[in-house]
Order: C-alpha cells, then structure tokens, then sequence
C-alpha cells in the first residue's frame, strides 16, 4: 500500500488546525507568540519522527517508514521555514539589524538559526540527483547533521524555556532514545561483523 498521499495529508494537519484556530477558534492573548511556539513544536516533532523511521525498522523489522523518510524530513524544514519567517517577519517586521541583534543577543535565538542553518543542506540536497552528485558515501555523511540538527533544536528548546523543563526534557529523552537505538545497533553490527571476520582468520 502506498503511504505517502496518505502521510502527506497528515503532515498538513497541523497547519489545517492552526489556520482553523486563526479563523475559528482564536489564538489566545498573545497570537503571535502561539503561532511561533506550535510551529517549533512542530519542527521539533517532524525532525524526531523523521529521526524514528530507521529505529522503528530496526525495532519491528517494518521498512515503510524509511521510505517516507524523506518528505518527513522535507516537512521538518517546511515547518522550520514558516518557524523562522512568523518570527522574522512577523515578530520582528523583517528588520534586519533588529534580526541580527536578536541573534547575536539572545542565546536560544542563536541556537535556533545555528539549527537551521544546518537542515537549509539537508534540505538542498534531499533529491535523488544530489545522492547521485554527491555520491552515497559523501551524502550520507553530510545527512549526519540531521542528529546535530535535532540535538540543536532541543537545545534551542531547553533554553528559551525558564521555568518548567519538562517539554524540552520529554524531547531530549526521545531523541536520546533514537539515537541510543541507532548507536547500539551500530555497535552490534560492528561486533558481529569483527566476530566473523576473525572466524574467517582462523578458519
Ligand atoms: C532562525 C531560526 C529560528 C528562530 C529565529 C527561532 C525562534 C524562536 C522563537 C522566537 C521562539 C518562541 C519564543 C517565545 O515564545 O518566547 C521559538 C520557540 C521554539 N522553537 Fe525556534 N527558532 C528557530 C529555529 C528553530 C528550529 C530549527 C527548531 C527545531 C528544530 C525550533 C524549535 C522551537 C521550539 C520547540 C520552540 C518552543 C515551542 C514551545 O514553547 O512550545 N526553532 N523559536
């Protein structure tokens, strides 16, 4: 069965549901701040689905998610996009010098665009012409910054919030979850393959 229309659909929900909240429900006291804060959970949320595709076949031996993995990524950086613009146009009318002053002064500010500017090469280079440029071994290699990205982005979380930890903990735990499921596999196949090769020495 073909996922994609199907995931495609789901991954637009979010943004249906904010602009029915803008239209409908309204968006509380503070309108662009919710608009800006649903957007990063979201960019944070899409960056840890796409990042769970590999774990969820190494866990249940079921590839499908591996081949979504790509649009899943593709709407990380599109909610990252929307993010980054609701607060560059929106909150800060698209004047640069107040953008760079921003940038330069307020930390978690510098986290996020350090963030991502690291998914804009991610992005540029999700097609299949660009694995084909780049050639796998180079691609995948600059595809590793998908970990920093999401390390980044609850970084950037961690210190925007003040008080209550417990959202930007939650999304670390996850990660920290993804990427130990990832690394362990790793070491396995590492030592399975060290294994065999020395039976293969001995034999
Ligand atoms: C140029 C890039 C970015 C800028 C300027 C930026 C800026 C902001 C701002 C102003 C807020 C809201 C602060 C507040 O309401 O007090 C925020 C929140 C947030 N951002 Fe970003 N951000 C950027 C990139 C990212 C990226 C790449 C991610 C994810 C990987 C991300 C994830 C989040 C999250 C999770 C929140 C908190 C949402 C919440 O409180 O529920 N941001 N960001």
């Amino acid at each position: 069965m073909n996922l994609k229309p199907v995931v495609f659909v789901l991954c637009l929900t979010p943004l249906a549901w904010l602009a029915w909240r803008a239209g409908f429900a309204g968006l509380g006291a503070n309108p662009v701040e919710t608009v800006n804060r649903f957007l990063g959970d979201w960019t944070l949320r899409f960056l840890l689905i796409t990042l769970a595709a590999t774990p969820v076949r190494l866990l249940t031996g079921w590839a499908g998610m591996v081949r979504l993995r790509r649009m899943l990524g593709l709407f990380a950086f599109a909610y990252a996009v929307l993010h980054a613009a609701n607060y560059a146009a929106v909150e800060q009318s698209l004047i640069w010098a107040d953008i760079w002053a921003d940038v330069v002064k307020r930390q978690y500010i510098t986290a996020g665009a350090l963030t991502f500017l690291m998914l804009v090469p991610l992005a540029a280079t999700s097609t299949k012409g660009m694995v084909k440029r780049l050639g796998g071994k180079r691609w995948k290699r600059l595809h590793q910054l998908v970990y920093l990205a999401a390390i980044g982005g609850v970084v950037h979380y961690l210190m925007m919030v003040k008080a209550d930890l417990l959202q930007p903990l939650i999304h670390g735990g996850i990660l920290a979850l993804l990427l130990g499921t990832r690394a362990a596999a790793h070491l396995a196949n590492t030592r399975s393959r060290q294994l065999f090769s020395r039976l293969f020495t001995f034999s």
